[in-house]
């Protein structure tokens, strides 16, 4: 992902969620050399993630996918990259946090293998005040 890219991962994160990230996060993650990807499918924009990297954890901060482009294995792409960037750059376990009522989200990271390994009270805006997360883990 390189600041170009920005005004298109906008308008799909407003797309995508009810409480998207800014401007302002994206351009901040590139900012502090996150590991951040666009993919795209004919020169047009399917997916974009961002990890941030400390020492031996990956921490996965924002993983998409348009709705017109799912189920043909794009997150699943994306997230085997991130793992070999990860482990290229020495981490051991990559962490998440996930909306308990994110059932795409959720069945993603169970299909490779993440577990629960806690929870984060009122972590998330939600419509009718706070959501929890759910803290994922993989060893890589
Ligand atoms: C979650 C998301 C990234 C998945 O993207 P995708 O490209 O459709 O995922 P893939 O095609 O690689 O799916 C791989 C596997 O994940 C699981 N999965 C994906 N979508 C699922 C869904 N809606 N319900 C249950 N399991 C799902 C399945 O096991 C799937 O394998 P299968 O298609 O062979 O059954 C996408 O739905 C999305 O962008 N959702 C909104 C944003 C979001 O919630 N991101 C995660 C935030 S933590």
């Amino acid at each position: 992902m390189r600041a170009a890219d920005i005004d298109a991962v906008v308008a799909a994160e407003q797309d995508i969620y009810d409480f998207p990230w800014t401007r302002g996060n994206f351009t901040d993650s590139l900012a502090a050399g996150y590991s951040a990807w666009c993919l795209t499918e004919n020169g047009r924009l399917v997916g974009y993630a961002v990890m941030m990297l400390a020492l031996d954890e990956a921490h996965l901060l924002n993983l998409s996918v348009l709705p017109e482009a799912r189920r043909r294995g794009h997150a699943s792409g994306l997230l085997r990259h991130l793992f070999a960037v990860a482990r290229g750059r020495g981490a051991t376990r990559m962490l998440l946090e996930v909306r308990p009522s994110n059932e795409s989200g959720r069945g993603l990271y169970a299909h490779f293998g993440f577990t629960t390994i806690g929870e984060r009270r009122g972590y998330y805006q939600a419509h009718d005040g706070r959501e929890s997360a759910l803290v994922m883990a993989l060893d890589l």
